[in-house]
């Protein structure tokens, strides 16, 4: 694939072609990620996994990923550790780094802080997220999550109507994802949020342009109906100029729970956030009432990002090709779900 050697910085990047080539890739190391076969191709390459904001899952699961690939990962986190506390430059503390790894991930709080990591670096940089900008590989397995729930239902990306809740203005899986969709023909995108978080103008304009309907809503009533997926996100606070001030018109009635589901929304639509889902009392995110309905995907969506995160990794390091060649079965104990409370469907062989 055309990847081999890329750096990952934005969605834009990614023609429809490449992104069901990837989807390709990302069905041949499901079982990988799955923990069914084991797979050493990556064996004495190192990832520097570098998140200078708060992460658990794609911090993680980058790690996981290459890792189950049989590369090692060297790690740093946040300011206080790294030699950027030390007015070192992200120019130079790039240049060192791509004398150590094979691969860098990237996290950092300012738009723009990976691509300018990136620039004159030979070694493929991946970025896990530019402050509100970019959350490229977020995308990549929320494609993956749609494609494969849509594949048990028996629907198609192209036609559906997603219903996008919460912060669009911060939020930048939202940005993401939106660019990955724009790539696919006739979306309808209902953008559900109080006024101070709507999705910014042109990201609006370009699915518009690209021959996409996008209506707005502040209310769930009209924002679930005929959805055939719901993607809910976190109120970003930490990214708010007047915390007090932008927070006030997010409440109670732009909460999803069990009732809106069943009142407004289709009996099969699958629900999906990027978590994490802020379950403190009055964040409204994502209520646990859901957790019990099998079309919940979240919990689903997050193991996603290990297989596509190994999808990326293969093609980068141009090795997809190769990957059959070094699997063998794993001999250790798997379980066939991951926690009881995972719907019944979810099984490793479906
Ligand atoms: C998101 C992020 O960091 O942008 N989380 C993630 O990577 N899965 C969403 C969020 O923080 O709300």
């Amino acid at each position: 694939m055309a990847l081999v050697g890329q750096h990952v910085l934005s969605i834009d990047q990614f023609k429809r072609a490449q992104l069901e080539s990837l989807l390709e890739v990302g069905a041949m190391v499901e079982p990988i990620a799955q923990r069914k076969m084991r797979c050493n191709v990556l064996s004495g390459a190192v990832m520097a996994n570098l998140f200078f904001e708060a992460s658990t899952r794609t911090r993680l699961s980058f790690h996981t990923a290459f890792a189950r690939l049989g590369g090692s990962v060297s790690d740093t986190t946040g300011f206080t550790f790294s030699s950027i506390s030390k007015g070192e430059s992200l120019r130079d503390t790039a240049r060192v780094i791509a004398g150590y790894a094979d691969a860098i991930v990237m996290r950092h709080p300012d738009i723009g802080s990976v691509a300018e990591f990136a620039r004159g670096i030979l070694v493929p940089i991946i970025n896990a997220g530019d402050g509100a900008g970019e959350h490229p590989t977020q995308a990549l397995l929320d494609y993956y999550t749609i494609y494969k729930e849509f594949s048990r239902l028996g629907k198609k990306i192209d036609g559906m109507s997603i219903a996008m809740v919460g912060d669009l203005k911060h939020g930048r899986t939202i940005h993401s994802l939106c660019k990955l969709l724009q790539c696919f023909e006739n979306i309808r995108f209902h953008l559900v949020c109080p006024d101070n978080l709507r999705l910014p103008k042109v990201l609006i304009e370009r699915l518009k342009q690209a021959g996409h309907r996008v209506y707005e809503y502040d209310n769930l009533q009209q924002g679930l109906a005929g959805a055939d997926v719901i993607y809910a996100t976190r109120i970003q606070k930490e990214r708010f100029a007047n915390p007090q001030e932008e927070d006030m018109s997010y409440g109670e009635s732009l909460r999803i729970h069990r009732d809106s589901v069943a009142r407004y929304g289709e009996k099969e639509v699958v629900i999906m956030h990027p978590l994490p889902r802020d379950s403190r009392e009055g964040a409204f995110d994502l209520s646990e009432d859901l957790d019990e309905l099998s079309q919940l995907a979240i919990f689903r969506q997050a193991d996603n990002g290990v297989t596509m995160r190994m999808a990326l990794f293969a093609c980068v390091l141009g090795v997809e090709n190769q990957l059959t060649r070094y699997l063998t079965p794993n001999r250790l104990f798997v379980p066939t779900r991951y926690s009881e409370y995972d719907a019944p469907f979810y099984r490793f062989d479906g």
